[in-house]
């Protein structure tokens, strides 16, 4: 404004005096106007509804170290790690990750630092029951994790913990891992230990993070642990014990501790958004069948109102099975006791998300897909448009509006249920300024709230990840975190990167500013935190 003024030195000051008042009028009015509307003051700052829940998430063989430390026993990713390294791209393991088992007072110290209201960071199997059985609970594990939750506590920070993020006992593997039926036992009794441990003082639990990538990337392909690639076969046998195993849990809560704790029990699913390629009907069908063989198969058996596997994944692969030769469905078929034990049993929907594929089905898949498998089952190819913007993870371009369309068609499928967004994040090759990420973090949180608007219950949000961390087959070279981890010194010493202040001005804000700068100079503690 005092340039103009400068300019209009000539106008007579009292007409400048009137014209500048009267704008500032008209620019109060327009905000006062806006602010009632779904969109807040400007059309770059946006509200998240009163109760939401911020928080950032980790997972155990990620970020915890201490492979065999106090009593904890091998897992499938210590096991996989230690007998064939370079598997792994930088041939690197979790033997210390980012030591989080010694620094964890440190990594409530950078949730405070974020101001989140709760962590998510899944346990360790192995290091609570050793043998994989309750016949042992094992102390130092015990320990570890009540000082990480206490710790948090102090802080009013809530802890949700994923009881089973990819780290299977070994000695369980040996036995088929989720693929033996008994898993439903296994992972039942495990669960009890930890709601008898944890549990009066942990509201938010969820069973399996992502069986998705538990089943179908490690028992049917070599993606990862314990790269089984037992296609069409060991795959859909894990589907089902997983979804078992997962009842198990939930109903143990349900029936024995939820009265007495009253807290919450539920599931994280990944799904991806599956775009069809072009308008034809057979590409909107591919699309739709590749959803049902790769997500929905766990959802709707949970959230339908029929329960069981998406109709017409049962039909398509008792059909192929047929054909080639099997006496039975390749795909393990529930009783109905299993049907209902299954159905329902989510308090709320978790949902990690980070990419769109485009899916068409032509001439070409059919020679393409080996026989049996899953994408030969579903008949469908898929990739991602050259021109979306590339991560550092080949699986993974940005699409914001897959998000939009994700959370949509939850909505409107399954009865519009309370979400959690237990992952969403960002990977690049490292570095403190990174405004690829803050875009990201900025755009996607933008497609939510678009959901939202029109009526999505999404009720919490996690950042994937509060730090750098050990990421699977890739090793340290692809980096998801808000905050920088120098795996070069043994203090794995972390560091706040642009997106972590970012972050924490949406936490402190409850808002979404498309236009905020942060000073990224210091990292401090703000009150109440
Ligand atoms: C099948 O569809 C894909 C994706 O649209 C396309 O790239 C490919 O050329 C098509 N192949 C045939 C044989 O039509």
């Amino acid at each position: 404004m005092s340039a103009i003024r400068g300019k209009k030195k000539n106008i007579s000051s009292w007409r400048l005096f009137d014209l500048n008042s009267l704008l500032s009028a008209f620019l109060a009015f327009c905000t006062l106007g806006l602010a009632g509307r779904v969109q807040t003051t400007r059309d770059d700052v946006r509200r998240f509804p009163d109760g939401f829940l911020f928080g950032t998430a980790t997972a155990s063989y990620q970020v915890e170290g201490g492979w065999d430390e106090d009593g904890k026993s091998e897992n499938i990713w210590d096991y996989l790690t230690h007998t064939s390294p370079c598997t792994i791209s930088d041939c690197s393991n979790g033997d210390i990750a980012d030591d989080s088992y010694h620094l964890y007072k440190r990594d409530v110290e950078m949730m405070r630092e974020l101001g989140l209201d709760f962590y998510r960071f899944s346990m360790s199997w192995s290091r609570l029951l050793p043998t994989g059985f309750p016949d042992q609970i094992n102390e130092g594990g015990v320990n570890y994790y009540n000082n990480l939750i206490n710790e948090m506590l102090k802080y009013n920070i809530q802890p949700m913990i994923t009881l089973y993020h990819w780290d299977l006992p070994q000695r369980l593997q040996e036995l088929g891992g989720w693929a033996n039926p008994h898993v439903v036992d296994w992972f039942g009794d495990y669960a009890r230990v930890a709601f008898e441990q944890f549990g009066d003082r942990v509201k938010y639990w969820m069973t399996i993070n992502e069986p998705r990538e538990v089943c179908d990337e490690g028992y049917g392909d070599v993606n990862l642990a314990p790269l089984l690639d037992s296609k069409g076969i060991g795959e859909y046998m894990c589907v089902k014990n997983l979804l078992v195993a997962h009842a198990r849990a939930y109903h143990i809560y349900n029936d024995e501790y939820k009265s007495k704790y009253g807290g919450e029990v539920g599931i994280a699913f990944s799904a991806r958004w599956y775009e069809p390629a072009s308008d034809s009907e057979i590409d909107i069908q591919a699309a739709e069948d590749f959803t049902a063989f790769t997500w929905i198969k766990y959802v709707h058996p949970i959230y339908s109102e029929t329960g069981d596997y998406p109709p017409i994944m049962k039909e398509k692969v008792a059909a192929k099975s047929a054909e080639q030769g099997f006496f039975r469905s390749r795909l393990p078929e529930f009783t109905q006791e299993e049907i209902e034990y299954v159905r329902g049993s989510s308090d709320f929907f978790g949902l990690n998300h980070y990419t769109t594929f485009l899916v068409y089905r032509n001439e070409s898949i059919y020679d393409a897909n080996p026989v049996p498998s899953l994408f030969d089952d579903a008949d469908i190819g898929s990739y991602h448009h050259p021109d979306w913007e590339e991560t550092a993870s080949s699986w993974f371009k940005v699409v914001p509006w897959g998000f939009y369309k994700l959370l949509t068609s939850i909505r409107e499928n399954y009865n519009n249920p309370p979400i959690f967004i237990t992952e969403n994040g960002f990977s690049n090759r490292g570095g403190l300024q990174d405004d690829d990420r803050v875009r990201f973090y900025r755009n996607y949180l933008s497609a939510m709230l678009d959901a939202m608007d029109e009526g999505s219950d999404v009720r919490a949000y996690a950042a994937w990840s509060l730090m750098d961390n050990f990421e699977w087959l890739s090793g340290y070279t692809e980096r998801f975190g808000l905050y920088e981890v120098d795996y070069d010194c043994p203090e794995r010493t972390r560091t706040p990167r642009k997106s972590a202040f970012v972050y924490k001005e949406i936490v402190r804000t409850r808002a979404l500013d498309l236009d905020y700068e942060p000073d990224t100079d210091v990292m401090t503690i703000d009150e109440g935190h």
